[in-house]
């Protein structure tokens, strides 16, 4: 091939890889499978190699370029980059927006852009002629840190800009950021690689783009979004005047804009805004501290102007910090259902992501290890979204001289029985089994509960009242409860204990399921519950069977199958079993189901969001009844992704994955075709 044909060779390949990657990472909406993507990469690459003189600045393969003499050399801002004023409640964008009013001398309904404030870092990138030609940070707003070689290796970030109509030279800018399975991972290659692990997605970044070697970067999950325009020079017939016209205007040069911005009319649009972005939150595939509100047209921006450092038509209204440092004044040791010993801080309470924290959970002896963490140290502790609360880190200059070792039980603290731990395994636990009091209340609980039996009206508070009166000592006991007893306890009345006892007669009739969940064995949660009914179909056929039969059954390995299989050679958990039939558990039984009954056999099925017609478990057992697989977690090997209302990461992990999306509607319709 001569070197014209190879050029032309050269150009089609980069602009169809160009293609494919705004339309996965601007448009959301790939076109083909990431093999294929991986196919004609490495086709250029090759042609590359043999044609090195016709490799080009912005080739795909140049995200990754050698060490660059200007790394980190300072970068004079030619438009300054500003920083924000704060708001931290509704009232305060309320004045912020009133303010605005005041100043422009107009009663009128002010028009904002609605943007997730990101919690990365921001940076700037200049094109020239549409070539990016350097990137960097924001540093003290007039002079930043050159990143160019850094910023380029990020996916998402265009090394050409696409189309023709934009301006000669184009500063954009925007947030480098980790999203935060991006983050968990890291953190766990870090983990395994005893190398140091970052506190937070936002530490992340900033330490993934300070590095000297450009390769480093690249081998992190970084992602770009771009929020505003800094410099233009030449043609700006294309940029509208409009802020949220100029976002869209530069997806379409191929920048990738985040998805959750959106305009409003006038503050009270604005805070619902904010509550609706609070409300994602924890589902956003990234972290967000808060919300941007700009002024939306640019002429207004440009008369209200800046005071200090920020601009006077911006506000980013903040939600409440999620993490604050405490005290950690003592530890005490919880022992759960199957005796896991649990360390729990307990703190000088303070106001944290919203709620006030006086105990925080320290997971297990290794935790306490590596946070190297002692009573009277001041702790940071982080609640995001519903969470329990996290210790995440010691302050250490503020240990003070009395702080004491933090000393792990041998005995459990409620039943003194030993305290063992196994190798391999993190957690300790007490091996007291049913004897130890915690243990047996824990228990109750779960055999009460709404995924088990399902008790209407008897809940945690009520179990261990019952439990420390010595009223219940095992399960069948619940059940030999009369309204006088329960009428005695605590916040319960003649009325609520009589329907206790109904609620109580009416649980007796339940599924084999259930039944095996509710029993607590360790590793069976509802779906392996629910294999185990489907496979041996009885619960003698389950008690008689062989470690090997076990492991035959979906999804049930060595492990679970040792615990199922002592589960029922253990003598206690036999006479509870026994006591239950004796007090009149049923369950009707399980018809041994044909090919054709388990229509869904094989397929495999993943959740999210909130169902209209239905709760999320009875649409899994639905799924599962018809032989489908229920899966928390979304991979390649997902069939269907039913997405309701609210729907977040899942849904946008499954269109990158081209796993078939269903709505609830679909899904309705699939049950009725089978039913
Ligand atoms: S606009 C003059 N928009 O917040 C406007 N900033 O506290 C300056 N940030 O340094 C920034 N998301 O790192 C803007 N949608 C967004 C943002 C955003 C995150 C960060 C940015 C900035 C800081 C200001």
């Amino acid at each position: 091939m001569n070197n014209p044909d190879v050029a032309k060779q050269l150009d089609v390949l980069r602009s169809q890889l160009n293609d494919y990657n705004y339309q996965y990472y601007v448009l959301d909406d790939p076109s083909v499978p990431d093999a294929e993507y991986d196919r004609l990469m490495r086709e250029l690459e090759a042609l590359e190699e043999k044609h090195p003189e016709l490799i080009s600045h912005d080739s795909p393969t140049q995200k990754v370029s050698g060490q660059a003499s200007d790394a980190f050399t300072p970068v004079q801002h030619e438009v300054p980059m500003l920083s924000l004023d704060n708001a931290f409640a509704d009232e305060e964008f309320s004045a912020f927006d009133k303010r605005i009013q005041d100043r422009l001398k107009r009663s009128w309904t002010v028009e904002y852009s609605c943007e997730p404030k990101l919690d990365g870092l921001a940076v700037s990138i200049l094109y020239e002629q549409g070539l990016l030609v350097r990137a960097a940070t924001r540093g003290d707003g007039q002079v930043g840190e050159n990143i160019t070689n850094n910023v380029k290796t990020i996916a998402n970030v265009p090394l050409r800009l696409r189309g023709n109509n934009y301006p000669q030279r184009l500063e954009v800018r925007g947030e480098v950021f980790m999203p935060k399975q991006g983050f968990e991972k890291l953190n766990e290659q870090q983990k395994a690689a005893d190398k140091k692990v970052f506190v937070n997605p936002r530490n992340a970044a900033a330490g993934s783009l300070r590095q000297l070697d450009p390769k480093i970067t690249a081998s992190r999950p970084l992602l770009f979004y771009a929020y505003s325009v800094g410099l233009v020079e030449g043609e700006v017939e294309a940029l509208a005047n409009r802020h949220s016209e100029r976002l869209q205007q530069l997806t379409i040069w191929g920048l990738p804009v985040c998805k959750e911005i959106d305009t409003a009319l006038g503050a009270q649009q604005c805070h619902d805004y904010f509550a609706k972005i609070g409300q994602q939150r924890d589902d956003l595939s990234y972290e967000i501290d808060g919300v941007v509100f700009k002024v939306n047209d640019i002429e207004v921006q440009k008369e209200l102007g800046f005071v200090a450092r920020a601009p006077r038509w911006a506000i980013a209204q903040k939600f409440p910090a999620q993490e604050q440092m405490t005290k950690l004044l003592e530890v005490e040791f919880q022992v759960g259902r199957t005796g896991a010993i649990t360390p729990v801080a307990r703190l000088d309470p303070v106001f944290v992501g919203g709620v006030t924290v006086s105990n925080a959970t320290l997971h297990n002896q290794d935790e306490i290890h590596r946070l190297g963490v002692k009573k009277g140290d001041t702790v940071v502790i982080r609640r995001a979204g519903d969470v329990i609360p996290q210790v995440v880190s010691v302050v250490s200059h503020l240990r003070p001289e009395d702080a004491e070792n933090i000393v792990f039980p041998e005995h459990c603290p409620v039943c003194e029985s030993n305290i063992e731990k196994l190798e391999g395994e993190a957690v300790a636990r007490c091996t007291g089994g049913l004897f130890c009091g915690a243990q047996r209340k824990e228990a109750m609980k779960h055999f009460a509960s709404r995924k088990a039996l399902d008790v209407d009206g008897l809940g945690d508070k009520l179990v261990e009242q019952l439990v420390d009166q010595k009223l219940v000592k095992g399960p069948a006991d619940f059940f030999k409860l009369d309204v006088a007893q329960l009428a005695n306890m605590e916040r319960m009345g003649e009325k609520s204990a009589s329907n206790l006892v109904n609620a109580l007669i009416t649980a007796k009739t339940t599924t084999l399921p259930k039944f095996l969940y509710s029993l607590g064995i360790r590793e069976v949660g509802e779906t392996t519950a629910a294999n185990l009914a489907n496979h041996f179909l009885n619960l003698e056929a389950l008690k008689e069977a062989s470690l090997e039969q076990l492991q035959e059954v979906n999804d049930v390995g060595v492990i679970v199958a040792q615990h199922v299989f002592h589960f029922f050679r253990e003598q206690h958990n036999l006479e509870v079993i026994n006591d239950l039939l004796d007090v009149g558990l049923n369950w009707p039984s399980i018809e041994a189901k044909s090919e054709d009954q388990q229509p869904l056999n094989g397929q495999t099925f993943v959740l999210t969001g909130t169902l209209q017609t239905m709760d999320r478990n009875q649409a899994k057992a639905q799924l599962q009844g018809l032989g489908a697989k229920v899966s928390g977690s979304i991979s390649a090997k997902t069939h269907f992704l039913v997405a309701g209302e609210k729907a977040g990461s899942k849904l946008t992990k499954a269109q990158d994955l081209g796993v078939e999306v269903l709505t609830e509607e679909e899904l309705i319709h699939l049950f009725t075709q089978y039913s």
